[in-house]
């Protein structure tokens, strides 16, 4: 487990979308821009799948998901890896339908896809840039 520290929430909280990396079993890269998503857990987050195929496709055949955000205020960004895994049903499902609801009523959640961080990179430009912090 890697811890999502208060800093990171913040810049999460900040962005202005989530840069969603996934790939399909041989390594072929796919990267999607994904607005409803949030800090699940001390080491979860959530994205919400409405227009996701190729995405969900390629979570399940590799779970491996990486996840960029950056707040373009204070310039400082954060990388998450870790495995995802798809829920259709149960809280954190139900909780992502009201999510996109109350936003946006004429859109449909269809799963809570969930990234198991497992390791936490600096994004932001100087010194650090690239460092893993956990
Ligand atoms: C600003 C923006 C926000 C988006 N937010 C979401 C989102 O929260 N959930 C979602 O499923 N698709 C979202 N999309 C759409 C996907 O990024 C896009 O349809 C993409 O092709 C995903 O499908 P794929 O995995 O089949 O390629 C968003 C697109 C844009 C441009």
């Amino acid at each position: 487990m890697a811890k999502i520290t208060e800093e990171m929430k913040e810049v999460i909280a900040k962005t202005r979308g989530f840069a969603v990396a996934t790939a399909t079993k041989d390594g072929d890269p796919h990267v999607v821009p994904v607005a409803f998503g949030k800090v699940l857990s001390e080491d979860e987050i959530l994205l919400v799948e409405v227009f996701m195929k190729k995405t969900i496709e390629n979570i399940k055949a590799n779970p491996r998901v990486a996840v960029s955000v950056w707040d373009m205020e204070s310039l400082k960004g954060y990388e998450f890896k870790g495995d995802a895994r798809i829920e259709t049903s149960g809280k954190v499902f139900d909780d992502s339908v009201k999510m996109v609801q109350s936003m946006m009523p004429q859109l449909n959640a269809k799963s809570a896809v969930i990234v198991k961080v497992d390791s936490i990179f600096v994004r932001s430009p100087g010194p650090d840039a690239g460092k893993q912090v956990r």
